[in-house]
């Protein structure tokens, strides 16, 4: 079984697919990690991130894979370089690229197997997997968003965090494939003034009804 949850950059995605995953002892899939790591890959090797063919190249001689939920790059565990400013500011244009996501697709799709998964990103429920049997479209408001990514990085600055959000959602939401839209049968919840545990007893209770 699957439950894919899509939604911007600090809707609560992350935080919340992956306890959701842990009371019911199933396996996380961050999808959006996929285009981190593969970003990474690509600024280690000192090549430009907005050069798809390059990254593509990057990407066909970058083996990913999870071990215990953390993201290794040809075997390393690289999870603590993936939130990096850098990595946050070319991760969306290398996710435009239809080729690697065509990969990216298939490298999830694999992964997951016949497991039950909690998987999330922004295009899990459209793109990847549009059968899964629960789709959820988290959303906040940009501000709310903004606060909670620098709750995590308080070093950063509220203006710059808020733009950075804007400049990703428009990017996300204009991608010629796999753009950020609410899936036809998604359950929409707007995270903004919910508590974790608020989120988690609306994911819980839309499933008991379905
Ligand atoms: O969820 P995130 O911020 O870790 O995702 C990183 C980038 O990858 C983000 O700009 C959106 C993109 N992404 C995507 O295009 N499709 C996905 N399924 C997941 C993430």
């Amino acid at each position: 079984m699957v439950i894919a949850i899509d939604g911007p950059a600090g809707s609560g995605k992350s935080t919340i697919a992956r306890k959701i995953a842990r009371d019911l002892g199933w396996y996380f899939l961050n999808t959006g990690s996929f285009y981190r790591a593969y970003t990474l890959a690509q600024l280690d090797r000192n090549l430009d991130p907005l050069d798809k063919d390059s990254v593509l190249e990057t990407a066909r001689n970058t083996l990913i894979t999870v071990e215990d939920g953390n993201i290794c790059i040809n075997g390393v565990n690289v999870e603590d370089k993936l939130h990096t400013p850098l990595v946050d500011k070319y991760a969306s244009p290398v996710s435009s690229d239809p080729r690697l996501r065509e990969r990216v697709t298939d490298e999830v799709r694999k992964l997951a197997g016949n497991m039950n998964i909690v998987t999330e990103g922004r295009d899990t429920t459209t793109v990847i997997f549009p059968n899964a049997e629960y789709k959820f479209y988290f959303d906040a408001s940009p501000e709310v968003r903004a606060k909670r990514r620098l709750s995590e990085q308080p070093e950063l600055k509220y203006e710059e965090v808020l733009e950075g959000i804007l400049k990703r959602d428009k990017n996300d939401k204009e991608k010629p494939v796999g753009a950020l839209k609410i899936a036809e049968n998604a359950i929409y919840v707007d995270t903004t003034n919910l508590t974790i545990d608020g989120v988690c007893e609306k994911v819980y209770s839309a499933m008991q009804k379905h």
